[in-house]
């Protein structure tokens, strides 16, 4: 057989995996034997709302056309929303979408991105395809250790990202700690506040990223429709920062990126918001059962603010995961260290302690 030659790639390429997601499909959370109870992926056990379903089909007549350039309907009802300024958003194709805006922007190629470790796993692809060094400080008993960050931060670091509340350990930093944190860092550096679990945080001590740009210039939040909002399969998501530095990252966006579906989704969604936030108190509710029964099980699950537990299972966790699959159940395993878990609906709960009950 001839050899073929390709073409040649970035050397970069080599170092991806590519994103492991979990197992796939549309179960709603039903615990049956036909349909995966899909809790690897953090969505939301929800289909979208009435109200939101017919906002899409109506839209659906419309395809043939571009999406708004500017996205500029949504993004004013989302400042609205938030109380901020519509020159302070800007608006992605998910919020990985945003993030990889972000490195784009503020990642000058050669120099070094910082984040906590483990976190969420998009951000070494990202780092690596905008051309930067991934700096990473390992967590502390599960948590972001910002003193040991601060103390990591050179004048080669463009970016560090905070993720609050982490995935997929569902911790989160205070107050107090991430305010001394956002002193030590030089004010050219940009802060990515990740908050994709925002609305699922109950914990008054946990600062709303929100309050914190007014005095800081070179933070930004992050947020995302995926979550809360039931629009994983739409891919919305945006930032909150300075002015200057939205009008900047929104130059980033490629062109069209966020579909007229999922513009036209996300403000329903926005209007069904009272609807969709008492889901996430149903959510929240069923994380605090989870979280006793598998500290009654012996597993030390740290407090979760996000949608999602996280059980440090070490070296038994692959053999966990797969017992859970071959019962249908999926979760997330990171071998050797630990498994997070979706909270999803009531059954799909009651499937995944079955199976801790036999761990
Ligand atoms: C911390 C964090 N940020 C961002 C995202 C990306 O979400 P999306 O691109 O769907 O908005 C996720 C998804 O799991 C996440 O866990």
């Amino acid at each position: 057989m001839m050899n073929v030659i390709l073409p040649r790639l970035r050397s970069v390429l080599t170092e991806l995996t590519g994103h492991r997601a979990g197992a796939a499909g549309a179960d709603n959370g039903r615990a049956d034997d036909r349909a995966p109870i899909l809790l690897a992926n953090n969505e939301s056990p929800f289909g979208p709302l009435p109200s939101v379903v017919a906002a899409i089909a109506e839209a659906a007549g419309e395809v043939n056309r571009y999406p708004d350039y500017g996205v500029a309907g949504l993004t004013a009802d989302i400042a609205a929303w938030l109380g901020v300024d519509t020159d302070q958003v800007a608006v992605g194709c998910g919020s990985v979408g945003v993030l990889q805006m972000l490195f784009q922007a503020a990642g000058e190629p050669g120099t070094d991105i910082l984040y906590a470790w483990r976190s969420f796993d998009a951000y070494p692809t990202l780092a690596k395809l905008a051309g930067l060094r991934p700096v990473t400080v390992p967590l502390r008993e599960e948590r972001h250790d910002l003193a040991a960050m601060a103390d990591a931060i050179t004048p080669d670091t463009r970016i560090v990202v905070v993720c609050n509340p982490n995935n997929p350990t569902g911790t989160t930093v205070r107050d107090e700690e991430l305010k001394g944190f956002l002193d030590r860092v030089p004010r050219e550096c940009l802060v990515v506040l990740d908050e994709a679990y925002r609305e699922y945080v109950r914990d008054p001590g946990v600062p709303d990223g929100l309050g914190l740009l007014a005095d800081h210039p070179n933070v930004v939040v992050v947020r995302t429709f995926s979550k809360a909002f039931g629009l994983a399969g739409l891919r919305v998501g945006y930032l909150v920062g300075h002015p200057s530095v939205a009008a900047e990252i929104r130059k980033t966006r490629l062109p069209y990126t966020v579909s007229h579906l999922a513009q036209v989704a996300a403000r329903a969604s926005l209007r069904a918001h009272d609807e969709l936030m008492a889901r996430v108190d149903q959510t929240i509710a069923e994380r605090e059962r989870i979280r006793a029964a598998m500290l009654a099980h012996g597993v030390p699950v740290a407090p979760s603010e996000a949608n999602f537990v996280w059980a440090p299972l070490k070296e038994r966790t692959a053999a966990f995961a797969a017992a859970c699959a071959a019962e249908n159940v999926h979760v997330r395993a990171y071998p050797g260290d630990g498994v997070r878990v979706t909270i999803g609906l009531p059954e799909a709960g009651d499937a995944f302690l079955k199976l801790i009950g036999a761990l």
